[in-house]
């Protein structure tokens, strides 16, 4: 709940306190961390004193600006039209209410009932010019907060905003290290943490898309702790574009957190009369470790931030022919990989990239949304009647943000991409981007869209996007093309609300919190490797849960790394997703027809405890030849282990794993029935972990409790 005396709010909930207060009129940030009784705090948070400066340089601000003393880094930059900026935000008002308000054109975590949530809306004015900022806080039953800032000109003149942070955070305290997630194409999401020194770190997109090479997230923690244990505050920003993440330390050894939309290459002119919505950051705070983060984000992202009707459903298991076929197939062909799909127990076919226009290449056609004739004859609705005829849900892929050169959309719209005039239009896998910061340019995406959704009976979309931004025409298009994207979603999910849509962006380039606002899953990564998916997708567990991930099982040597591994191993990595295959299934040989049985039975048996269940990293691949991680029921009563090798070490004893998490005076027995064992001696013990024979091996326990029904 949220409470105002003695001019400090205070944030309590799910065990996590967050304390602002006023103080001459500016909101100071007081305090983050475990569940404080209440808020006297009289005396013990003060700015420290400086010999040689201004105590603005030590205090913790909720809004940070600049020319005020403090010289870390704002939140807010504006420029007024005397081309004065410096800027005074004093409390003016505020209002706690129950709920969430929803922000104006841009995803964000909503409440179902005005209970689940509380919020703060803090008010502040810089009197000269009638600028407003009002700072939103929303306090989850979890303690989850989501933050966000609206500009408000209510003076007579434009204001140039060239900064504007959805969150910022100040500890008097250094000795950080910073957890983020790294990479690049095919190599997405993996865990970098690193020490922090003073100046400031930066993880950053400017490609006009979240991105693969960073993720928007960063989390502050001690060297001691670990998985399970120790103090976390991390940021998540709920966005698909440029964003920044900074952790500054200053001379004084205080720590700013901070997350928004990137400053680099951004200014959005804020006529008088009008206001600024920054896309939302959520704000977590574990006293558990890293895994006890990721519980939090889990929890309100599977519930709360994903919407539709699959929110809640288990997803089909699917079929997908693009490492089967790539470009080339026919008709026949996609028939003869879905029939033995269905017959394998699969429940969705996906046509993957190549049947529009005249593509064969990624040269050519995109943008002309119409079927190629040469490879389907017949027309989608006569391919997906085929497949629902089978007993599979029919699924497409389309890539509406893009317009190749070669294309009947880009002959009759040249103009419609983004480009800068009179500069060259460079291309990236031979397309460019269409300038979503237009109407008419989501209009016409809107009605392609839709036309093909209604040419057939289609009942799940792969959203792809594969190119990040170049030569765009002004400071302000990245995040108005944002704003084009999120109202182009917003209304094709709505108008087809029994489609499932998956997010895709050349794998992970867009593994946001902004789609998955739109898109209860995403393809987590074109490299389907089983052993480069074991680090991105542990990765990724860190903020985002297995609902939201899409693994699939594809052929070896693998297409991305050359590499082989076992059926099984492959089977097991993509197990705690949304699981599915992606490779021509009439080349297994009867053993692996017989695996493939058998992970389709398994995961029908768990997806609804990998859909629902808390998923716990137990052993890192970053820190050794082992990987491990588990998904337990919300009662503990039930849970998946998966472990996986590396290497092979000859002659090696075998690893114990513990367990995390379970009842310790429960008993649980493995369905094999090789363990008997209670949660504590799984969790103090551990369950030994194969002797490799072969490098990448993987092992998949499911354990149950024993309950005295079970044994009479
Ligand atoms: C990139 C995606 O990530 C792949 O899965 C595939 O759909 C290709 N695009 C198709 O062009």
């Amino acid at each position: 709940m949220i409470t105002f005396d003695n001019n400090i709010f205070h944030l309590s909930a799910g065990g996590v306190s967050y304390l602002i207060g006023i103080q001459n009129g500016i909101p100071l940030h007081l305090y983050w961390g475990d569940e404080l009784s209440g808020a006297n705090v009289q005396g013990l948070i003060q700015p420290q004193t400086v010999i040689w400066g201004v105590s603005e340089e030590t205090a913790g601000f909720e809004l940070p600006v600049c020319g005020q003393g403090d010289y870390r880094s704002p939140a807010v930059e504006v420029v007024f039209s005397d081309g004065s900026r410096v800027v005074n935000f004093a409390y003016q008002s505020h209002q706690i209410f129950h709920g969430k308000p929803a922000l104006q054109g841009l995803p964000a975590t909503y409440c179902e009932r005005d209970e689940e949530a509380q919020t703060l809306e803090l008010n502040l004015r810089d009197a000269l010019t009638g600028l407003e900022a009002t700072l939103l806080y929303t306090l989850f039953e979890n303690g989850v907060i989501a933050r966000s800032m609206r500009l408000d000109n209510h003076g007579a003149s434009p204001v140039k905003v060239s900064r504007a942070l959805s969150a910022s955070v100040d500890f008097c305290d250094d000795g950080f290290e910073t957890i983020t997630l790294q990479g690049a194409w095919a190599r997405e999401t993996h865990v970098e943490r690193s020490p922090l020194f003073h100046g400031i770190k930066t993880v950053d997109s400017k490609r006009g898309h979240s991105s693969h090479t960073k993720n928007p997230f960063m989390a502050l923690v001690k060297p001691s702790v670990t998985e399970q244990q120790g103090e976390v505050y991390a940021v998540n920003l709920i966005y698909s574009g440029n964003f920044a993440a900074n952790a500054e330390v200053c001379a004084y050894d205080c720590t700013r957190l901070q997350i928004g939309v990137n400053p680099f290459d951004f200014e959005w002119i804020l006529a008088p009369g009008s206001s600024f919505q920054t896309p939302e950051a959520v704000l977590v705070y574990s006293g558990s470790g890293l895994n006890g983060m990721s519980h939090r984000f889990h929890d309100l992202y599977r519930s709360r931030l994903c919407r539709g009707k699959y929110r809640d459903q288990v997803r089909p298991l699917l079929i997908n022919n693009w490492e089967a076929t790539y470009f080339s197939f026919k008709e026949e062909d996609l028939l003869r990989i879905a029939t033995i799909g269905r017959d394998m127990g699969l429940e969705l076919f996906v046509l993957d990239d190549g049947w529009f226009g005249k593509r064969d290449n990624d040269d050519c056609s995109l943008g002309d949304w119409f079927v190629n004739q040469t490879k389907l004859p017949n027309g989608l609705s006569h391919l997906a009647a085929k497949i629902n005829e089978m007993g599979l849900r029919f699924g497409l892929w389309l890539e509406p943000e893009m317009v190749s050169p070669d294309s009947d959309l880009y002959r009759s719209h040249p103009d419609w991409c983004i480009h800068t005039a009179g500069r060259e239009r460079t291309q990236i896998r031979n397309q460019l981007t269409l300038d979503l910061s237009k109407q008419e340019v989501c209009d016409y995406v809107i009605a392609a869209v839709s036309g093909v959704l209604e040419s057939a009976p289609i009942d799940y979309v792969k959203w792809d996007m594969n190119r990040p931004m170049l030569e765009t025409p002004s400071q302000a298009t990245a995040h108005a093309y944002m704003l084009g994207l999120y109202s182009v979603l917003e209304t094709i999910t709505s108008r087809f609300p029994n489609v499932l849509f998956e997010g895709c962006s050349g794998g992970g380039g867009r593994f946001d919190g902004g789609m998955l606002s739109y898109m209860p899953q995403i393809w987590v990564s074109d490299d389907t490797d089983a052993y480069e998916r074991m680090y991105i997708q542990y990765g990724t567990s860190l903020v985002y849960p297995p609902c939201c991930m899409d693994n699939n099982v594809s052929a070896v040597p693998n297409h991305q790394t050359g590499r082989s591994s076992s059926f099984e191993t492959r089977g097991d990595v993509a197990l705690c997703g949304n699981f599915g295959y992606q490779m021509d299934l009439a080349l297994l040989n009867e053993e692996e027809r017989t695996m493939m049985r058998q992970q389709v039975a398994l995961y029908k048996q768990m997806r609804q405890l990998i859909h629902d269940g808390d998923f716990t990293r137990l052993q890192s691949p970053y820190e050794g030849n082992e990987c491990a991680w588990q998904i337990a029921s919300k009662d503990k009563s039930d849970v998946l282990f998966c472990a996986f090798t590396k290497m092979v070490v000859p002659n090696h004893r075998r690893k114990r794993i513990r367990l995390a998490g379970l009842l310790k005076t429960a008993v649980y027995r493995s369905t094999d029935g090789s363990i008997l064992a209670t949660g504590d001696a799984l969790m103090q013990i551990g369950i030994p972990f194969c002797q490799a024979h072969h490098d990448f091996e993987s092992a998949v326990v499911h354990l149950r409790q024993v309950l005295e029904k079970d044994e009479q």
